[in-house]
């Protein structure tokens, strides 16, 4: 074969090994294969002094010819394939940076009662009501003299109280008279019910508030007792709020913590802040109010009687809203409702929990079930 028509045979081959090529990395091959120092082409183009006079010209000629044909077809592929690869390469390296984060460690998440807590504050939200807050060392003037606990009541009594030293309180703390705290002043609330006044005392009526928090009570710890623990207090107060609106809002509530199909009923009660008072009751959401389980035994959570009791209410009274400055909650033009429920009873209840002390003793295996 002749030196011209073994160049045009490269051209082919070598065109055609191009237009073939998918990747940048054989382009280069390529390139090594029919231009590089080793390549055929140039071997062709070194020799052409070894060539008969009259081919020199020719062959030289159709070689360059062919060597420039291929280095442009080589460099258009080149930038055609690069870009493709750079599309894929950043494709593959997309970061979205609007997806959550790696979590590095395992997190954990709010405690039982904090859920149950929220739970509750959602539905009276949903109810129309504010969700307020109030100290948890309180003046024995909110705790106990504007809720008719008169001195002598059992609970004032140093066994079931914690009194705090007034010592220890910032300067500047007085109590209702203004005077500096005396040695059973002030104290770790022992109910959310002191913020009943103290609601009242930063808000004109109408009145819907809810006030969730922490107490304390000098009591041993059993399954059924903790001397810590975390209470909801309720208040609304308007023109027309009857017992009625307590029925019908602590039955929506029990509806929506315990189920749709739940009843609620009033028992009479005492409280001395309330007149009447009631307890409430909600029928059983295990048995469905009939005190037995399917197979007929006794329903332990409602001890066999289809109710369960969750809180205690009533419509405040008048006495309460005479302990409010300046006379602005008129007993003769307003009345109201208050309850209080407690909230590691609710999720006890709800949980079917054997031990109320399960919930402080912050072992993982109980909270991470919840
Ligand atoms: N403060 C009461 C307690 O801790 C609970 C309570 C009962 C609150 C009746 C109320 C109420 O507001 O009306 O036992």
């Amino acid at each position: 074969m002749s030196t011209l028509a073994r160049i045009k045979e490269l051209e082919a081959e070598a065109t055609e090994a191009i237009s073939a090529a998918t990747d940048t990395a054989t382009l280069e091959e390529l390139r090594v294969k029919y231009l590089g120092r080793k390549s055929e082409l140039t071997g062709i183009l070194r020799g052409i002094g070894s060539l008969p006079p009259e081919e020199r010209g020719p062959v030289g000629k159709e070689a360059n010819r062919v060597r420039g044909a291929l280095e442009e077809a080589l460099e258009r592929s080149h930038e055609a394939l690069a870009a493709e690869e750079l599309q894929r390469q950043l494709e593959a390296d997309r970061v979205d940076v609007t997806l959550p984060g790696t979590r590095p460690v395992r997190t954990g998440h709010l405690h039982l009662i904090t859920q149950t807590r929220r739970e509750i504050e959602d539905i009276f939200v949903g109810l129309g009501y504010r969700v307020l807050d109030g100290p948890e060392v309180e003046h024995d003037f909110y705790n106990f003299t504007a809720l008719n606990h008169p001195p002598g009541h059992p609970a004032r009594m140093l066994q079931d109280t914690f009194y705090v030293d007034p010592a220890s309180l910032p300067e500047g703390v007085r109590n209702e008279e203004g005077l500096p705290p005396g040695p059973r002043d002030v104290l770790l609330r022992t109910h959310t019910s002191p913020n009943q006044v103290r609601a009242m005392e930063v808000s004109e009526p109408p009145l819907f508030v809810i006030v969730p928090g922490t107490v304390y009570r000098r009591d041993t710890m059993d399954a059924t007792h903790l001397p810590m623990f975390s209470q909801v207090e309720g208040l609304a107060v308007s023109e027309d709020v009857t017992l009625a609106d307590l029925a019908g809002t602590l039955q929506e509530v029990a509806r929506a913590l315990f189920g749709p199909e739940r009843e609620t009923r009033l028992k009479p009660d005492f409280f001395p802040f309330t007149e009447p008072s009631v307890q409430v009751d909600v029928s059983c959401f295990r048995c469905n109010g009939t005190g037995k389980l399917p197979d007929g035994s006794r329903d332990g959570v409602c001890k066999g009687t289809g109710w369960i009791e969750i809180l205690g209410a009533g419509m405040v009274d008048p006495n309460v809203f005479g302990f409010v400055q300046d006379g602005r909650y008129d007993p003769e033009r307003i009345q109201g409702f208050a309850f209080g429920m407690g909230i590691e009873r609710i999720a006890f209840l709800k949980h079917g929990l054997p031990d109320l002390r399960i919930f402080y003793e912050n072992d993982v295996r109980f909270l991470e079930q919840f």
